[in-house]
């Protein structure tokens, strides 16, 4: 069925923007969340790199049991990959913070500076335009899967903001004026993965680290947050690894929410 006029994205538009990635792809007009989608898709076998696009989430999921806000028709990129990386499960933040190089380099591309606080979200001008959220399935000491869901505010005005977002989020359109096209975009974001997932299946976590530091606002800030039932805070230095921030007091932060000081 011939899709409406507003749609930049559809299966067929999806499918032929990602023709170099040369993965499945599932498009839905609307679903509950693209990363319910990839999950049940995942558990069913679908193969490494296969991705679930979306124009409209009812039930999006942040990070730490957020609610993840968009609004239909143009205004909210939305998809999920499904990796299947060769990885030991303490690396999966790897995963995570190569998906925020990947999305940011693709936005730099898209003329939207940009940079990440850590571990992903995709910050302009001090605001919020962006997230990931990756959800994982472990057997014993291998990964089986991993969902990396992303979540770009694209057409979205400073008012269509709900009240509990207007201070702290921005858009693709608040910061640029320009209209892109989603499909395209999530083809320039595969284009960067590619290389990065290269380096994680051939453990050169070193470069996906270097680039990410490069992108990285949160060092020298002084951050907090609770873990283990236990305060931190101290000034953010460096990352260990595994994708851990590590703060000047020694403490690592291994994956998680912190509050800017
Ligand atoms: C965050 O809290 O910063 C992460 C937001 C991730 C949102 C994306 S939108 C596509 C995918 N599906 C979801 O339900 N969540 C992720």
């Amino acid at each position: 069925m011939p899709q409406p006029q507003f749609y930049d994205i559809s299966q067929e538009a999806v499918e032929m923007a990602t023709w170099r990635w040369a993965k499945p792809v599932r498009f839905f007009e609307v679903c509950d969340s693209t990363n319910n989608r990839a999950l049940e898709w995942a558990r069913e076998g679908a193969p490494h790199g296969s991705i679930v696009v979306t124009d409209h989430q009812t039930e999006g999921r942040g990070r730490a049991g957020r609610e993840w806000f968009s609004l239909p028709h143009l205004a909210s990129l939305l998809f999920s990959v499904i990796l299947r990386p060769n990885i030991h499960p303490e690396d999966l933040g790897l995963v995570s913070l190569g998906m925020g190089v990947a999305v940011s380099l693709a936005f730099t591309e898209r003329k939207t500076n940009n940079r990440l606080r850590w571990p992903n979200d995709l910050m302009v001008r001090g605001r919020k335009m962006g997230g990931i959220l990756s959800e994982s399935e472990i057997s014993g000491d291998r990964v089986d899967f991993v969902v990396v869901g992303v979540g770009v505010n694209m057409r979205i005005s400073r008012d269509q903001f709900p009240r509990e977002l207007k201070a702290t989020a921005t858009s693709a359109q608040v910061e640029t004026g320009r209209s892109y096209d989603r499909a395209e975009v999530i083809a320039g974001i595969l284009i960067q993965l590619e290389p990065i997932l290269k380096d994680l299946d051939a453990g050169r976590s070193h470069n996906i680290l270097n680039s990410y530091i490069k992108l990285c606002e949160t060092f020298g800030k002084t951050v907090s947050t609770d873990f283990g039932g236990r305060k931190v805070k101290g000034q953010a230095v460096d990352i260990d690894d595994h994708g851990g921030l590590v703060l000047d007091t020694g403490d690592v932060i291994p994956m998680g929410d912190i509050h800017l000081e």
